[in-house]
């Protein structure tokens, strides 16, 4: 049985300008799960994640957060709920100009608290979790763009947030790398106990992580199951997709 939802979405309405992106999204996120949402580009998957993390205000609907409705929440709650959230962005959005340790440090100087000592310590255990224990003082100009994804993946978890929400984890890493990420969601998933959001269109890695696979297309989620019932549902639209075929219900244009 799964457990209790962290986050409950409801009838989440939003467009931009003439387009209406998302057009009634209803998902639930249970604690502890990998939870993958995949969708062609441009459906409005990181749309999706930046009202999950209070960014963007809805049109219409709720999202709940361990109960509570943050679209009413006023910044000051959103800022103390964002403390949460451990964020992958598209492109692992580090600061060019800081070091490796700097950038990773970055929330919990910000948000923690916590004196010099102590930050250089936890900064070194999240670089350890992620493989690039001695990397503090290496600028992102001098990784690859593996090693980007996991300085990254290091800041996302600094802060021992409850949900990390990942937007194409392994988009443009090769196939090894990929899986060098994948392993990293899943152990980060099992060894913390972290609630993950993974927002992919690469199937293979969607498989390789998810507890539960969630499909959103033409603004709203339209399947929803574990990976074994995707693989044997007889959804078109889902098949399709998964399958990469030009053919079938989605236009390919
Ligand atoms: N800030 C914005 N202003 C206007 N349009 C936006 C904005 N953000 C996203 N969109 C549009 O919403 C649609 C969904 O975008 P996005 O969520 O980025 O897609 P993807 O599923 O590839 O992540 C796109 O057509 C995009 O152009
Ligand atoms: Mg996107």
């Amino acid at each position: 049985m799964r457990n209790e939802p962290i986050i409950e979405i409801r009838n989440l309405r939003r467009r931009f300008g003439p387009q209406q992106v998302l057009s009634g999204v209803d998902l639930d996120i249970a604690h502890g799960e990998t939870l993958v949402i995949m969708g062609r580009s441009g459906c409005g998957k990181s749309v999706l994640l930046k009202h999950i993390t209070g960014l963007f205000k809805p049109d219409e609907g709720r999202i709940f957060f361990e109960g509570e409705d943050i679209t009413q929440f006023s910044r000051k709650k959103l800022f103390q709920m964002r403390m949460h959230f451990g964020m992958l962005f598209q492109g692992s959005a580090l600061f060019d100009s800081m070091t490796v340790e700097e950038n990773v440090a970055l929330p919990l100087v910000k948000h923690s608290g916590k004196n010099e000592d102590e930050i250089r310590e936890t900064v070194a255990d999240k670089l350890r979790i992620v493989g690039l224990e001695g990397a503090q003082d290496r600028y992102p100009s001098e990784l690859s763009g593996g090693m980007k994804k996991r300085v990254g993946l290091a800041r996302a978890v600094v802060m021992d947030p409850k949900v990390v929400l990942y937007d194409e984890p392994t988009t443009g890493l090769d196939p090894i790398m990929s899986d060098v990420i994948n392993n990293l969601i899943r152990d980060l998933q099992t060894g913390l106990n972290i609630t993950s959001v993974v927002v992919t269109h690469d199937i293979g890695s969607a498989y390789k992580i998810a507890t539960r696979l969630a499909m959103l297309h033409e603004g709203r989620i339209i399947y929803e199951g574990t990976p074994e019932e995707i693989r044997g549902t007889d959804n078109e639209i889902v098949r399709q997709f998964v399958e990469g075929r030009a053919d079938g219900p989605i236009g390919a244009f």
